[in-house]
């Protein structure tokens, strides 16, 4: 009735953790069959550069034989600094003509050469005014793809697609928070080294951008401030110092310039005329874990602040995932189970 069920293996290589999920899709329903998660040393990945790629490939070879995963072929993703999205206007012609085209836009909206970066794009809307369409580019540095790929493949596997990390947790909003028509929600993925801020509406990203901070930068600065050890720091961000540690004031910050990062976007949104205001956040990655950090994300924002859910509307075996275990640790699967849950994605 459903189809023959689709599945599609996924892989999220972020400076704390390396996520590996499997989801099998059967219609519109979605199974998580594995996921596992496993940590990285903080030296691995720095500022989403892979500064210790015999590490990273090791621990994806242990997560696929720990999972006993036989599928190869994954769907990753990339974010950071290497990574462009844009929304521009081109003149009006059809798919064909626009990959040639594009080209040559890119340049006008690109900082690097045209023949360093990988383009990829998406005609938005078709009519935006005399003979002019509207187009989102994606442009991402060449040998940023490459580095990428390459970890993949000698991790053993086949990339079948590398995406975006935005959107991937655009796919999570859309398949379990079923946004309003019109609703503009700003995305946050605050991981470990890299924030993802991306600003949606209807399906349409207005506005991406990818900021250079996350959990590290918290926990330094507590290491900093109580001269302590990272590890120590560590346990004191996510709430295991039993309140030794009182973190609050570097927190207030951290926060605060997230909620900066947010804000400045939406003034980016109101300057192009793309959108008055956010009407929600929701926010995702490690981050959200950490204490209070929801709480004062509210206090900073004006519009309701909730948590990504993106095992809401999935079927997780037992075994798969412990149930007790999996609410913590759902917001920092969102980029893994989006790239999973990519339209058209699985075999
Ligand atoms: N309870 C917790 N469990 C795990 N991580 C937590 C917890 N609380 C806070 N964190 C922080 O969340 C961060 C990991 O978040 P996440 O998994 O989203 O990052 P990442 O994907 O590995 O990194 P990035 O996306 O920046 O490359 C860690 O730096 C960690 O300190
Ligand atoms: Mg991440």
């Amino acid at each position: 009735m459903f189809g023959k069920p689709k599945r599609t293996v996924a892989l999220d290589i972020g400076a704390s953790s390396i996520k590996l999920v499997e989801v099998e899709r059967r219609g519109s329903k979605s199974k998580l069959a594995h996921c596992a998660v496993a940590a990285l040393d903080s030296d691995a990945i720095v500022d989403g550069e892979v500064m210790n790629r015999p590490a990273v490939v090791r621990t994806i070879g242990e997560l696929f034989s720990g999972q006993r995963i036989q599928r190869r072929r994954v769907v990753s993703g990339i974010c950071g600094r290497g990574v462009i999205v844009k929304k521009i206007a081109m003149e009006r012609m059809n798919h064909e003509e626009a990959s040639e085209a594009i080209y040559w836009e890119a340049e006008q909206h690109v900082p690097y050469g045209i023949d360093d970066v990988v383009l990829d794009f998406k005609i938005l809307d078709t009519d935006i005014g005399p003979s002019q369409m509207q187009v989102l580019l994606v442009a991402a540095k060449r040998n940023v793809v490459m580095n990428h790929a390459e970890i993949v493949r000698e991790s053993g596997l086949i990339p079948d697609v590398v995406d975006v990390h935005s959107f991937a947790v655009q796919n999570v909003l859309e398949l379990n928070h079923a946004p309003e028509p019109g609703q503009v929600v700003a995305l946050l993925n605050a991981g470990a080294e890299i924030t993802n801020i991306c600003i949606v509406r209807d399906g349409t990203p207005l506005y991406t951008q990818d900021i250079s901070t996350g959990a590290h930068r918290l926990i330094h600065a507590v290491q900093r401030a109580h001269q302590i050890p990272r590890r120590e720091a560590d346990e004191a961000i996510r709430g295991a110092s039993n309140g030794k540690i009182d973190i609050s004031p570097l927190l207030d910050e951290f926060c605060r310039e997230l909620s900066a990062g947010l804000d400045k976007s939406l003034i980016f949104l109101r300057t192009a005329g793309d959108a008055d205001g956010i009407d929600r956040v929701v926010v995702s990655g490690g981050c959200a874990r950490i204490p209070g950090f929801l709480e004062r994300l509210r206090a900073a924002q004006s519009v309701p602040v909730e948590q990504i859910d993106p095992l809401a509307e999935m079927e997780i075996p037992s075994g798969t995932l412990d149930a007790q275990e999996a609410p913590a640790i759902a917001p920092q699967l969102a980029v893994a189970i989006g790239l999973a849950l990519r339209k058209g994605r699985g075999e």
